[in-house]
């Protein structure tokens, strides 16, 4: 399996995944065009299923974000029915490898009382990061996990 940049193609297959999360997430309304700016930044990665025949299906997407030395993954979601076969883990991976020569990532996730967002502090903690503070994003409890690369 291989992380790849997104295009503009991916775009109806990638938003059915953010359907799928939206009841996790809570609504994203403006989703796709910040999907669709990050695709033109070459800050969006995802992993693909390429059935014969079929047109490419997005498994699982990742955002990019930030600016040297601090870099962000903004956004990550896996399909359900691909959750625990190591897409996550894949994207996490491979936006480390792009954010080479900055100083550190950070993610705002779930908090652990969310039994939602499990998967996802474990497969953080899994490739490195630290939970650090507990935050506010827009008004919703997150906490931040920080990777540092130097
Ligand atoms: C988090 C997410 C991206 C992980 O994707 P994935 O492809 O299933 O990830 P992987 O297969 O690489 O690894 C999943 C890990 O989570 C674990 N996991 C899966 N479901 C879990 C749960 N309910 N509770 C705890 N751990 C869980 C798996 O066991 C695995 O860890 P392990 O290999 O150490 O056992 C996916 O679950 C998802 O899209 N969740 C909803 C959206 C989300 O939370 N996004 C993150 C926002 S910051």
């Amino acid at each position: 399996m291989r992380a790849e940049l997104a295009t503009t193609m991916d775009v109806p297959s990638w938003s059915e995944i953010v359907r799928e999360v939206e009841p996790l997430f809570g609504s994203m309304p403006d989703f796709e065009a910040m999907l669709i700016r990050k695709i033109d930044q070459g800050a969006a990665l995802c992993i693909r299923s390429h059935s014969e025949g079929d047109a490419a299906c997005v498994l699982g997407g990742l955002l990019l974000g930030g600016s040297p030395p601090q870099g962000w993954i903004r956004w990550l979601a896996v399909r359900s029915r691909a959750r625990g076969t190591g897409i996550g883990q894949c994207l996490v991976e491979a936006a480390i490898e792009r954010l080479n020569g900055f100083d550190r990532i950070s993610v705002d996730t779930f908090r652990a009382e969310n039994i939602g967002g499990r998967a996802a502090r474990r497969l953080y903690e899994r490739v490195g990061f630290v939970a650090g503070p507990l935050v506010e994003v827009g008004g919703v409890p997150r906490q931040r996990y920080v990777l540092t690369l130097v």
